[in-house]
C-alpha cells in the first residue's frame, strides 16, 4: 500500500496574524500536488483564524496540547477544545517541548493518548541529540521515545511519526538522506516487531530538521521517508516546492 506523502509546516512561535494571513493566501493560490497531504501548525492564537482562511485541502494543527481535557491548567491547550473547534491535528513531543519545557517520554506518551482519545490526529516527534548520536545511541533513544507511547496506546492509525534529530533542527545542518533513511528504516523495523506489520507498512514516518527546497527532493527519494515536518522553510515561499518535492522523485 502506498503511503500518502505528508508535509507539515511548524510555524513555531513566529509571525503576526497579518504575516501569516499573507502566507496562507500565497499557499491558497499555489499549485499544490494532490499527492501530498499538508498540515500547517500556526501559533495557537492564530490556529482558528487561519483555519477559516486556508484552502480546504490543507489542514491545520496545534503545536502542543495538554494531557487533561479541562481544568485549572493556566496557559495550557485542551485537546478536547481543539477537536471541538475542528482542529484535526496536533504536534506532540517536539524536541523544543521535551528540552525547554521538560516533557518526559512518559508525558509525551500520555499526551498522545489524551489527543487520540478526543479524536485528534497526532504528529509525534522523536529524535536524538548530537551527544546521543555521537555516543551511538540514536536508535536506542528513538525507541525509548516510541516505547513510552506504545505503553499508552494501541491504535497507531491516526499517528504520523516525525523523526527530527535535535542537532538538525534550526541549525542548517540537515541529516544526509542516508542518515535519515537509516533511522526511518530502524523506526519501521521497530514497529514491525512491536506493533505489527500492517501498521509498519501504512504509518508515515516523516523527516524534520533544516529541510529546504534544496534538499527535500533527495530526502524524499528515500524509501522510508514519507514526507517532512518543516520549521523555518515553512514560513517561506519554498514551502510549496517542499510540498511538491515527492513529484520530482520516481517514488510511487
Ligand atoms: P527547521 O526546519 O527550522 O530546522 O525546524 C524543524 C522543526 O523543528 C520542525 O518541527
Amino acid at each position: 500500500m502506498a503511503r500518502k506523502f505528508f508535509v507539515g509546516g511548524n510555524f513555531k512561535m513566529n509571525g503576526t496574524l497579518a504575516s501569516l494571513q499573507k502566507l496562507v493566501a500565497d499557499l491558497n493560490s499555489a499549485q499544490l500536488s494532490s499527492d501530498s497531504e499538508v498540515v500547517i501548525a500556526p501559533p495557537s492564537l492564530y490556529v482558528l483564524p487561519l483555519k477559516e482562511l486556508v484552502r480546504k485541502d490543507v489542514a491545520v494543527g496545534a503545536q502542543n496540547a495538554h494531557i487533561e481535557v479541562s481544568g485549572a491548567f493556566t496557559g495550557e491547550i485542551s485537546p478536547k477544545q481543539l477537536h471541538e473547534e475542528g482542529v484535526p491535528w496536533v504536534i506532540l513531543g517536539h524536541s523544543e517541548r521535551r528540552s525547554l519545557f521538560h516533557e518526559s517520554h512518559e508525558i509525551v506518551g500520555k499526551k498522545t493518548k489524551a489527543a487520540l482519545d478526543v479524536g485528534l490526529n497526532v504528529i509525534l516527534c522523536v529524535g536524538e541529540t548530537l551527544q546521543e548520536r555521537e555516543a551511538g545511541r540514536t536508535i536506542q533513544v528513538v525507541e525509548s521515545q516510541l516505547v513510552a507511547v506504545a505503553k499508552e496506546i494501541k491504535d497507531w492509525s491516526k499517528i504520523v511519526i516525525a523523526y527530527e534529530p535535535v542537532w538538525a533542527i534550526g541549525t542548517g545542518k540537515v541529516a544526509t538522506p542516508e542518515q535519515a533513511q537509516e533511522v526511518h528504516k530502524d523506526i519501521r523495523s521497530w514497529i514491525v516487531q512491536n506493533i505489527g506489520e500492517t501498521v509498519a507498512e501504512s504509518i508515515r514516518v516523516i523527516y524534520g530538521g533544516s529541510v529546504t527546497a534544496a534538499n527535500s527532493i533527495e530526502l524524499a527519494k528515500q524509501l522510508d521517508i514519507d514526507g517532512f515536518l518543516v520549521g523555518g522553510a515553512s514560513l517561506k515561499p519554498e514551502f510549496v516546492d517542499i510540498i511538491n518535492s515527492k513529484n520530482k522523485t520516481n517514488k510511487l
